[in-house]
């Protein structure tokens, strides 16, 4: 059995870049609710836990604690931030309420150890806490401080229990990953036998166990691409894919998917057109969520009604990812449940299909990668995420077919500019929204009141935080005289500079 990882969650912003990490040096890692039991804990039979921070103070009644006795599991325990301060706390050191120290430190190293051997005598590292160890408990001690925290990093060698004030897995600590790979592959000695080679041939042996026909639906991104890959390995033919063009596709989307997979797949294929329904059952809806929840119950529907014409189906597939699964507060860890992401969370009981999810503990670059191995084009591989929704949440407010004509339009632009450009690759998303905002603009020597369009570039490396990419003005420019220029009825164009959080990618 591969080793594992497990990384507590309670709560962070960062928890899921723990994983990913941990994961980069070839160690599997996965994300469990901080509550899960001793027993469960005990069956998946980890090399070794983190505890991530999170926002809750540990001497507040409330504060989230892990299972008791996972300290006598005898396993090493690695706590940032407020996994660090839980160590404290329950090892009978004291945790108060301190100087708030937020952003870079310099860690200074008091004493040898193998949790921060190899990073020299300092280092910058990232902090972001408003409680700190006031008093150490028996058996442990420093190893590292900052001028704010004298315990910003504290060990028990003995029980291989470690505390870190800092977050070793964002980029602005220096030295984080070697933390982590000393945390990792020295002191809980875990084999690095995570590979996607391994993912792929355990997944497919996996699914090959599946009697029966498996239905996929297929967006012509690269998850839900590299999905029904994976299936069609294992069980060939009994695979039957569906694209369902709902009108709220990119531009000539449906046809480029069409042809990539009637080009390059040799698998059943079925494209359905249902344009018509879902704009009509969105029309006069504004309300974000129920757009939301509105075109993924017509999703379902228009797979239930192919699934019962061309059935038996025993399984649906869908290319949810991992930080799907989290941030839709599927775990039950604290991360709360922000959008419905509705390809998330089960299908309603009418509709007798299970789920098989073949991507559910992949991150989005860890897909692109097992995407190449199969051989996916590097069109559909360099493809930005896409929201399943699709324009029904870039078209703010009502979705109306002028909105989502310049929606599409502007979108193609920003996309052809960013690839003409050579940002494409580098950015994580890319588009352009329009909602209802007017604005006033001159064209010619006539005034005309046009719609706003929204452009949204953003840098990310898993979706759960984000920032606005800083692009060249002179790129925006182009974008911005292009879409005036070539797009009816637009008068302006912002560029969005809201990082997540506390904005999201998606407007709605
Ligand atoms: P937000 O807007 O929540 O988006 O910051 C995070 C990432 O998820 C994508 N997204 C979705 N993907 N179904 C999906 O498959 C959805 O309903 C959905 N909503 C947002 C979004 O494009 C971004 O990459």
């Amino acid at each position: 059995m591969m080793d594992k990882i497990l990384v507590l969650d309670f709560g962070s912003q960062y928890s899921h870049l723990i994983c990913r990490r941990i994961r980069e040096f070839s160690v599997y890692a996965e994300l469990v609710p901080y509550d899960i039991s001793l027993d469960e804990l005990k069956k998946m039979n980890p090399k070794g836990l983190v505890f991530s921070g999170g926002p809750a103070s540990v001497y507040n009644k409330d504060s989230p604690q892990p299972p008791s006795g996972i300290f006598e599991m005898g396993l090493p325990v690695l706590g940032i931030c407020y996994g660090h301060q839980l160590i404290v706390n329950n090892f009978g050191g004291k945790v108060k309420q301190a100087n708030r120290e937020y952003g870079s430190s310099l860690l200074s190293i008091d004493s040898d150890s193998d949790l921060l051997s190899g990073i020299g005598k300092s280092t910058r590292a990232w902090m972001s806490h408003g409680d700190a160890a006031e008093a150490l408990p028996k058996g442990f001690e420093v190893i590292g401080h900052t001028e704010n925290s004298f315990a910003a990093a504290i060990a028990n060698r003995q029980k291989l229990i470690y505390g870190i004030q800092f977050h070793p897995e964002v980029v602005h600590t220096e030295r984080g990953t070697q933390v982590i790979k000393n945390f990792v592959l020295n002191i809980c000695k875990a084999k690095q036998d995570w590979t996607l080679e391994s993912f792929i041939e355990s997944t497919v042996s996996e699914i090959s166990k599946i009697d029966g026909n498996v239905l996929c639906g297929i967006s012509g991104g690269i998850d839900s691409t590299v999905a029904a890959l994976l299936i069609k390995e294992a069980i060939g033919s009994r695979l039957k894919c569906v694209f369902v063009d709902n009108g709220l596709l990119r531009l000539n989307e449906e046809k480029d998917v069409e042809e990539i997979f009637k080009n390059n797949f040799e698998m059943s294929f079925t494209v359905i057109d249902a344009k018509d329904r879902f704009l009509d059952k969105l029309s006069g809806v504004t309300d974000p969520e129920k757009k939301r929840m509105i075109v993924g119950e017509e999703f379902v529907r228009v797979f239930s009604e192919f699934a019962e014409k061309n059935g038996p189906f025993k399984r649906l597939a869908q290319g949810t990812l991992y930080p799907d699964v989290i941030e839709s507060g599927v775990s039950k860890g604290p991360a709360a449940v922000i959008k419905t992401h509705h390809n998330v969370g089960g299908l309603p009981s009418w509709l007798d299909l299970q789920v098989l999810e073949p991507l559910r503990y992949l991150y989005k670059d860890e897909v692109r990668k097992v995407g190449k191995i199969l051989g996916v084009p590097t069109k559909i591989i360099n493809r930005h995420p896409f929201p399943g929704p699709g324009l029904a949440v870039r078209v703010i407010g009502e979705v109306t077919p002028e909105k989502l004509q310049i929606c599409k339009l502007a979108s193609k632009i920003v996309e052809d500019e960013l690839i003409s450009s050579g940002w494409h690759d580098k950015v994580w998303q890319a588009y352009a929204a329009v909602g209802d905002d007017r604005a006033v603009g001159v064209v010619g020597d006539e005034r005309k009141y046009g719609h706003v369009v929204l452009v949204r570039v953003v840098d990310s490396i898993d979706a759960m935080t984000a920032d606005w990419t800083r692009l060249p003005s002179d790129i925006l420019e182009r974008i911005s005289n292009r879409i005036t220029n070539e797009v009816d009825d637009v008068a302006w164009v912002c560029y969005v500079v809201s990082s997540k959080p506390p904005a999201t990618i998606e407007p709605q």
